[in-house]
């Protein structure tokens, strides 16, 4: 599968990267605006793949995109240390303009992975000017927040991430919501299979999880000016998810009529994702405040949204 993407800089030669190491795709572009940046990043790239799978790696203008199966946006600018990633929608939702203008000219059959934040209103963007189905418009919205969540929960019961089934919903920002109630450990719900490890969740514990989730961003920008492998991996997840048409269930960011009473807007929820984009949602079981939480969410993405028209 031809996979492009727009905007190379952290995050999207990142993905770039994870894409090639995982062998998510058979050929990947690069496409930035600086040309020469985008043909030094693909040319660095290429030599990781002799240590990995077979992919052609090049660079090049929007023309470059023919043939894509599915485009990552990753241009645009990014958060400062302290700035909320709402603060940049203006300045992204004019660069998206101009870039998915460029990338329907070249691919209009190719499936848009969001990554420009606020990813979640950017995704609302990025639907509305393509003009493509609501399934294949994705922003990669709380996949990185949900990995947070699994691996300080995994940290904790002292076992593999991948045996954590727990969900972030909603924005990928400072409202989103852990979904406590609906985490399992294996088929266990976490509260009690952390008791049985003698890893009790207590108030401190579940808060202590919390901050490290939703201010996770904001410590690693803090340190390092900006995050980008944990991104560039899940970005890389849900290409290969499409790829294989693997059906896999994804918290990831789409248009969604109705959530939690709050109609048409863009967010996370678990999503079924396959070759044809999100083909179905999961409404996981929410506590009462964790509902009430999650429209707040809503609300306040719907509200940013429409002051952006
Ligand atoms: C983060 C950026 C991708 O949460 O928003 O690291």
């Amino acid at each position: 599968m031809k996979v492009g993407i727009v905007g190379v800089g952290m995050v999207g030669s990142a993905a770039a990267y994870a894409l090639a190491l995982r062998g998510g795709a058979s050929e990947i572009v690069l496409v930035d605006q600086s040309e020469a940046f985008a043909r030094a990043q693909a040319e660095d790239i290429a030599h990781a793949v002799p240590f990995a799978h077979p992919c052609r790696v090049s660079a090049g203008g929007y023309d470059a995109l023919n043939g894509a199966a599915l485009v990552i946006l990753a241009a645009g600018v990014a958060q400062k240390p302290g700035e909320d990633r709402l603060s940049l929608l203006a300045r992204n939702a004019e660069v998206f303009a101009k870039v998915i203008e460029g990338v329907r000219g070249a691919a209009p059959g190719a499936m848009l992975l969001v990554a420009s934040n606020p990813v979640d209103v950017m995704t609302g963007v990025a639907l509305r000017l393509s003009g493509l189905p609501v399934g294949r418009v994705i922003g990669s919205g709380t996949i990185l927040d949900t990995a947070r969540f699994r691996s300080l929960l995994a940290d904790h019961m002292g076992i593999a991430a991948q045996s954590v089934h727990a969900y972030v919903l909603g924005e990928h920002g400072d409202s989103e919501v852990l979904a406590w109630a609906s985490a399992r450990a294996g088929s266990e719900p976490v509260a009690r299979f952390a008791a049985q490890m003698g890893a009790a969740i207590t108030g401190d514990v579940r808060a202590r999880i919390d901050d490290g989730v939703r201010r996770a961003a904001y410590r690693i920008i803090e340190g390092k000016g900006a995050t980008w492998y944990g991104i560039g991996a899940g970005l890389a997840r849900i290409v290969q998810a499409v790829r294989d048409d693997q059906r896999a269930v994804l918290s990831v960011s789409t248009f969604t009529p109705e959530v939690e009473g709050v109609q048409d807007v863009a967010l996370s929820l678990p999503r079924v994702v396959g070759r044809e984009g999100v083909l179905s949602t999961l409404n996981p079981e929410l506590a009462p405040d964790e509902a009430v939480a999650l429209r707040r969410s809503a609300e306040m993405l719907m509200a940013t949204a429409e002051a952006l028209d």
